[in-house]
C-alpha cells in the first residue's frame, strides 16, 4: 500500500493545525533565546532586524512550507519528493527534505537540555529551592545546577521521555488539548510580570534597550542571528512546519493560519522581552549573561512580587509546557518518515529515534559541566548544535524552500494550496524568488566577511526593486501564457 492510499490523520477542528504550530513555534526560543540573544547582541537594532526578518522571510517561507507538506501529505522528506516531481523536477530535492529532518532532530538533542532546566526550576520553585539575596546568589543556583550531570541529566531524560511518548501516540491527541490552555496561560503571565516589571522594576530603561536602534552598531554576525533566530523561533526549515502541514484539512486558508502563528509568535517574544530586561536592569545585572539569562533575571522578580512564590510555580509549568509542544514538533518529522516510509509503528520509531536522541543530547548535556572543557574551536558540543543548525542548516533549508517553490514548482499547484489573491500571490511570489533568497546570501556573504566591513544596505534596496520590475513584467507574461493554455 502507497503511503497516499493510507486513510489520512488530519488534524481536529478548526483550529488544530493553528494550536498545533502555535505551540510548535512559540518555546523556549521566544522566552529563553530571543532575550538573551538581543542581550548578547545589543538590543534594539538586533529587534529590528528580527522583526524584519520574522516578515519578510518567514511568514513567506511558513506559508511554502505548510503548502508543501500539505501537497505532499507525507513527512518532509517524502512530501518535498512529491510536490517536486508532480511538477517534473528532480527526486534530488528530498535532499531539503533530509536536511530539514535532520535539523530538527539536531535541534531537538540541545533543547532538551534546556527545557531541562527549566523543570529543573519548576521542581526548585515547588521545592523553595529559588531563594537567593542577589543576581549574584542566583547565578550560583544556576550553576550547581548544571554543574553535576547526574543532576542536568536526569531532567533532560525526563523531557525526551515524555517528548517520545507524546510523539509516539501520535501528536493530534497529545498536542491539541495541551495548547489549548497553555497558550492563554502563558501570555497572561507574560502580561503579570509585564505589570510587575512597570510598578517595580525599571521599565523604561527595558523598554528602550528593546526598542531603542541604532543600525550602525549592527554586525553581520548580528544580522546572521538575527535571521538564523527568525527561522528557528516560527520553527522553520526542520521539518516541523512541514510534517504538521501534512495534517492540515484542504479547506483551511494558509495565510490566515500562518499570519496567526506569526504574529502569535512575536507577541510572546517581545512580551517575555518586557518582562525581562526591566527586572535586569532593575538588578544591574549585564544584558549579555548568555544563556543562563532568564534563569537567573526571574526568580529575583518573583522573589518580590506578591504572591511570587505561586507565580514562579506556574510560569515555569507553563514554560515547560510550551518547550514540550515544540519538541514534539521537532521529532514529528523524523517519526513520521519512519513509520510512512520505513513501516515502523509510530511507537517503535518513537522510541528508536529517542535512544539516539538521548544519546547525543546526553553529550550536549555534558558541556555544562564534565565536558565544559571538550571545545572544537571555542565551542561546547551544545553551542556546535546550536550554530550549525541556526546559523548554517535552517538559512540554507529557507534559501531551497524559497527556490524550490519561487522557481521549480508548477505556478498552478502552489497557487491551488496557497489559494490567495492575485495580488497577494505576486507579492509571496516576489518575496520567495528575491527577498528571501537574496536577503539570506547577502546576509551569510556578509556574516563571512566577505562583503567588506561597510556593505550598503541601499544595495539590497536597489536590487530588489529591480528584481520586482523584473518579476511584474514577467508575471504578466506567466499569466498570459496561463490564459492561453486554459
Ligand atoms: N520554535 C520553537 C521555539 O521557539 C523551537 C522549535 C520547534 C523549532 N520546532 C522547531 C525550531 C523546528 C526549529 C525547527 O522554541
Amino acid at each position: 500500500m502507497t503511503a497516499s492510499a493510507r486513510p489520512q490523520t488530519l488534524w481536529l477542528g478548526r483550529w488544530g493545525f493553528v494550536l498545533a504550530a502555535t505551540g510548535s513555534s512559540v518555546g523556549l526560543g521566544n522566552i529563553w533565546k530571543f532575550p538573551y540573544m538581543t542581550g548578547e547582541y545589543g538590543g534594539g537594532a538586533f529587534v529590528l532586524v528580527y522583526l524584519l526578518c520574522i516578515a519578510l522571510i518567514g511568514v513567506p517561507i511558513m506559508m511554502a512550507e505548510i503548502a508543501v507538506g500539505r501537497r505532499g501529505r507525507a513527512n518532509p522528506v517524502e512530501a518535498v519528493r512529491r510536490v517536486a516531481r508532480e511538477s517534473g523536477c528532480r527526486g534530488l530535492w528530498s535532499g531539503l527534505g533530509w536536511m530539514s529532518m535532520i535539523c530538527g532532530f539536531m535541534i531537538l538533542s540541545f533543547y532538551v537540555v534546556v527545557a531541562g532546566w527549566s523543570i529543573s526550576y519548576l521542581w526548585k520553585a515547588l521545592s523553595g529551592g529559588l531563594q537567593a539575596e542577589s543576581v549574584d546568589g542566583m547565578a550560583a543556583i544556576f550553576a550547581a545546577n548544571n554543574a553535576n550531570p547526574w543532576n542536568l541529566g536526569f531532567w533532560s531524560t525526563l523531557v525526551t521521555i515524555v517528548t517520545m511518548l507524546i510523539v509516539g501516540k501520535g501528536v493530534q491527541a497529545g498536542i491539541e488539548r495541551s495548547v489549548r490552555w497553555m497558550m492563554p496561560g502563558l501570555v497572561v503571565m507574560l502580561a503579570l510580570m509585564i505589570g510587575y516589571a512597570v510598578v517595580s522594576a525599571d521599565f523604561s530603561a527595558g523598554v528602550h534597550f528593546l526598542f531603542d536602534f541604532n543600525v550602525g552598531e549592527l554586525t553581520g554576525e548580528a544580522v546572521l542571528a538575527a535571521m538564523g533566530h527568525a527561522f528557528f523561533t516560527l520553527s522553520l526549515a526542520a521539518g516541523a512546519i512541514i510534517a504538521y502541514g501534512a495534517y492540515l484539512p484542504a479547506n483551511q486558508s494558509i495565510v490566515r493560519t500562518t499570519l496567526t502563528v506569526a504574529i502569535c509568535d512575536t507577541l510572546v517574544a517581545l512580551m517575555a522581552g518586557l518582562a525581562i530586561f526591566p527586572v535586569i536592569f532593575a538588578n544591574g545585572m549585564d544584558p549579555a549573561s548568555g544563556p543562563g539569562l532568564i534563569f537567573m533575571s526571574l526568580p529575583l522578580a518573583f522573589q518580590a512580587m506578591p504572591f511570587g512564590g505561586v507565580m514562579e510555580v506556574v510560569f515555569f509549568l507553563m514554560l515547560t509546557v510550551a518547550a514540550l509542544t515544540s519538541s514534539i514538533s521537532m521529532i514529528e518529522a523524523t517519526v513520521a518518515w519512519l513509520n510512512q516510509s520505513h513501516g515502523l509503528t509510530r511507537r517503535r520509531a518513537a522510541w528508536g529515534v529517542g535512544i539516539v536522541l538521548w544519546v547525543i543530547s546526553t553529550l550536549a548535556m555534558l558541556s555544562f559541566n564534565v565536558g565544559a572543557e571538550w571545545k572544537l574551536a571555542g565551542k561546547h558540543f551544545f553551542d556546535w548544535l546550536d550554530f550549525l543548525t541556526s546559523r548554517l542548516m535552517m538559512p540554507l533549508g529557507g534559501l531551497g524552500m524559497a527556490l524550490l517553490t519561487g522557481f521549480f514548482l508548477r505556478r498552478r499547484a502552489i497557487r491551488e494550496e496557497l489559494a490567495m489573491p492575485s495580488w497577494l500571490f505576486g507579492l509571496w511570489q516576489f518575496a520567495v524568488r528575491y527577498v528571501s533568497p537574496i536577503a539570506i546570501v547577502v546576509v551569510f556573504l556578509d556574516a563571512l566577511g566577505w562583503l567588506g566591513t561597510g556593505f550598503d544596505w541601499r544595495w539590497l534596496a536597489a536590487i530588489l526593486v529591480v528584481g520586482l520590475a523584473v518579476e511584474t513584467g514577467l508575471r504578466k507574461r506567466a499569466s498570459r501564457a496561463d490564459e492561453a493554455v486554459g
